[in-house]
């Protein structure tokens, strides 16, 4: 890292001192650039509460299709409580982590089977649903009870590394306990929802990660340490990422008539409860993957197509061998599906999905 200053932070323990212009500057920027998105038109707990849970997923603008159809079909509490768990996981399917839309429904049914339907309205309550941690609590805290608790991930992490220099990997816990206590001392009396947003708004549309961050029109632009260093590349600092485990895997695209072979996984591990096209560890050849088709009843005739395609996981990638094969037989051991219910009723995860209609390569 260069160090054309002495860094402000990075001694160990030290508090984190923020300038005190910080929250001022981040509001007065956010009333004139805040995107108008849906889960900001009202301070609802449960619209904000999918919204935030949602966006821990992935970019607002992909959140808010999903959005718009989970509250569609689920609008309150008590209807997401109420949900089966394919409706669920279809609202969910391609957003990955189903884990947290299984954790949504938890916290949903605790609201209205132990809290009387209410919302808790405090950094605790809130933090004591299944799912929620200090970022959601921290979040939907500020947000919706304008209460002066930061909601501190990745984004808020990267923004705050650079405007105070932080030299020590952000990953780690004491870090992020020092740049929350350092957030909480800032909260304005009034607006402490918006403070919030703003520092998650800078981070999403100008303090941006890998090399593109708009300094020049940061309203930190003149408290930042990083812009005075011209180093905003270095920031934020953090640990080796572990190595990713590669898995092959080979997958069966069967077909029967017009019909395409599924299966349920296990409730337990990766995509757990979720639905599957049939696959099997390591990597077989056409042949074995005929004989492999054969022994699980479906009669198949031939391989169609055959190709490969890799999918990654936060922790393992599937380097998968796929292979088209027409069958003969509806094998029992498969829920046999048409294009229509696998579109409107399966939750098949991108994994699987994106192996669908696929041209031989
Ligand atoms: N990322 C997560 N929550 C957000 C919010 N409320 N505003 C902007 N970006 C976000």
């Amino acid at each position: 890292m260069r160090k054309t200053r002495t860094q402000p932070s990075g001694t160990e323990h030290a508090a984190l001192r923020l300038d005190a212009r910080l929250s001022g500057l981040l509001i007065a920027w956010y009333d004139e650039n805040a995107r108008d998105l849906p889960w900001r038109r009202d301070r609802d707990p449960y619209r904000v509460w999918i919204s935030e849970i949602m966006l821990q997923q992935t970019r607002a603008e992909v959140v808010k299709d999903y959005y718009a159809r989970f509250l569609a079909a689920l609008p309150t509490a008590r209807a997401l409580a109420d949900a089966d768990e394919q409706t669920l996981m279809k609202l969910w399917e391609g957003l990955g982590y189903y884990g947290r839309a299984r954790n949504l429904q938890k916290a949903a049914r605790a609201i209205v089977n132990d809290l009387g339907g209410l919302f808790p309205e405090t950094y605790e309550g809130l933090r004591a649903l299944p799912g929620v941690g200090p970022y959601t609590a921290g979040a939907l805290a500020s947000i919706c009870f304008e209460l002066p608790t930061p909601a501190v991930d990745g984004n808020v992490l990267r923004v705050v590394s650079r405007i105070a220099g932080i030299g020590e990997p952000v990953d780690a816990p004491e870090v992020k306990k020092r740049v929350t206590e350092a957030l909480a001392s800032l909260y304005p009396a009034a607006r402490r929802g918006d403070f919030t947003q703003s520092i998650m708004e800078l981070g999403a549309t100008v303090c941006l990660p890998n090399g593109a961050p708009r300094c020049c029109v940061c309203p930190a632009e003149g408290i930042c340490y990083a812009r005075a260093c011209n180093a905003a590349a270095d920031f934020p600092v953090k640990k080796p990422k572990k190595e990713r485990r590669e898995e092959r895997r080979t997958v069966l695209l069967l077909a029967c008539g017009e019909k395409t072979a599924i299966r349920k996984r296990e409730r337990e591990g990766l995509l757990g409860g979720l639905w599957e096209l049939p696959n099997t560890p390591g990597e077989l050849d056409a042949q074995g993957a005929l004989d492999l088709a054969a022994a699980w009843g479906a009669k198949p005739f031939a391989v169609t197509k055959s190709f490969r395609r890799m999918h990654i996981f936060t922790h393992v990638a599937w380097e998968m061998t796929c292979f088209s094969i027409e069958c003969a037989e509806e094998s029992p051991l498969f829920v046999w599906t048409s294009n229509a219910e696998l579109e409107s009723v399966y939750a098949l995860p991108s994994a699987f999905r994106k192996l669908l209609g696929r041209e031989t390569t």
